[in-house]
């Protein structure tokens, strides 16, 4: 074996081991544009509603993260999803943690996050159990308000307005310090338009103090190629294209397919 291939093994050796361990070295804190969510839902294969009450950037998860890999993941398959002990949330789950797949049944989002990732988060007194995990899930969507931080950077929702990758990354590490990453849906007309809408973005947050942490890799994968039609790969199918500007439609607003507009669907106008 040579010295390469040898330095190689003992470096992977950590990664291939927390695939056992449920290692993790910091938490990805990823939350949704409705809009840009509900934009992908048919290629997913579900229907999406944004409930009137839902105003803001929501969550995704909450991830225990180790280096630039996608998990630790179902770390406990004992500790099963039991609704009951967070029933006393539920109004601003449904506000800032919503299922936004209404296919889908209301709390299998909550519960697949919990057996998915939370079961990893087990080692914290923060995230201990399943009241803390979703405490701190919402406690952190309040502190790290991405509805704020982008408009402080001038990015703000709107129906015509598109904005460069370069502004949201700018706008969020104007606040938190560091990168993020940056996911994006698709949508294209029959007759040939496309539209990239924002539909994602995560943090890193330490594991020690939940404060901003570099996103391991984002130097460098968030740079992309220089070639017009060339997009960012993220860990996603998603990506945002680097090369044109992108949506943000305002929350609830869907595209209409006729017009090529971002508008409120039929059932809000007036409300
Ligand atoms: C889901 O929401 C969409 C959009 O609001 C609505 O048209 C549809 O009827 C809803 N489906 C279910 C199963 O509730
Ligand atoms: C998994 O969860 C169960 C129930 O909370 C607990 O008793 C057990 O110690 C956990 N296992 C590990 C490997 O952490
Ligand atoms: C990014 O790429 C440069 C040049 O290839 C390299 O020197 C640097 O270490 C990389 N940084 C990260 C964080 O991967
Ligand atoms: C992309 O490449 C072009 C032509 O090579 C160059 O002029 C431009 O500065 C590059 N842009 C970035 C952001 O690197
Ligand atoms: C495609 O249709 C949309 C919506 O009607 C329209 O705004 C757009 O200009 C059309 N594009 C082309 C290339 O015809």
């Amino acid at each position: 074996m040579d010295h390469y291939a040898m330095l190689l093994l003992v470096a992977l050796f950590p990664l291939v081991c927390s695939r056992w361990t449920g290692e993790y070295d910091h938490f990805t804190f990823a939350q949704s544009w409705p809009p840009g969510v509900c934009a992908d839902a048919p290629r997913e294969h579900h229907t999406c509603h944004v409930d009137k009450q839902v105003t803001t950037w929501t969550i995704h998860g909450l991830w225990p993260t180790q280096g630039s890999e996608i998990g630790p993941h179902d770390c406990n398959s004992s500790m099963k999803f039991d609704f009951s002990k967070i029933a006393s949330l539920q109004k601003d789950l449904l506000t800032f943690w919503p299922n936004l797949y209404n296919d889908t049944e209301l709390e299998s989002f909550w519960s697949h996050e919990w057996t998915k990732h939370g079961t990893c988060a087990q080692d914290l007194p923060e995230t201990t159990g399943e009241l803390n995990y979703f405490s701190k899930g919402l406690e952190m969507n309040q502190k790290y308000d991405m509805l704020k931080m982008l408009s402080a950077g001038g990015v703000t929702p709107s129906p015509t307005e598109q904005y460069s990758y370069k502004q949201f990354m700018a706008a969020v590490k104007q606040s938190t310090g560091f990168d993020p990453n940056i996911e994006c849906s698709y949508i294209k007309l029959d007759n040939g338009t496309d539209f990239h809408l924002v539909s994602e973005i995560e943090i890193c947050l330490s594991k020690t103090d939940f404060t901003p942490v570099a996103c391991p890799g984002s130097e460098n994968s968030s740079k992309g190629g220089n070639q017009s039609g060339s997009y960012k790969t993220v860990k996603s199918q998603s990506n945002c294209p680097q090369h044109y500007n992108f949506n943000y439609p305002p929350i609830q607003y869907v595209l209409n397919r006729k017009t090529g507009m971002f508008e409120l669907p039929d059932d809000l106008i007036g409300r």
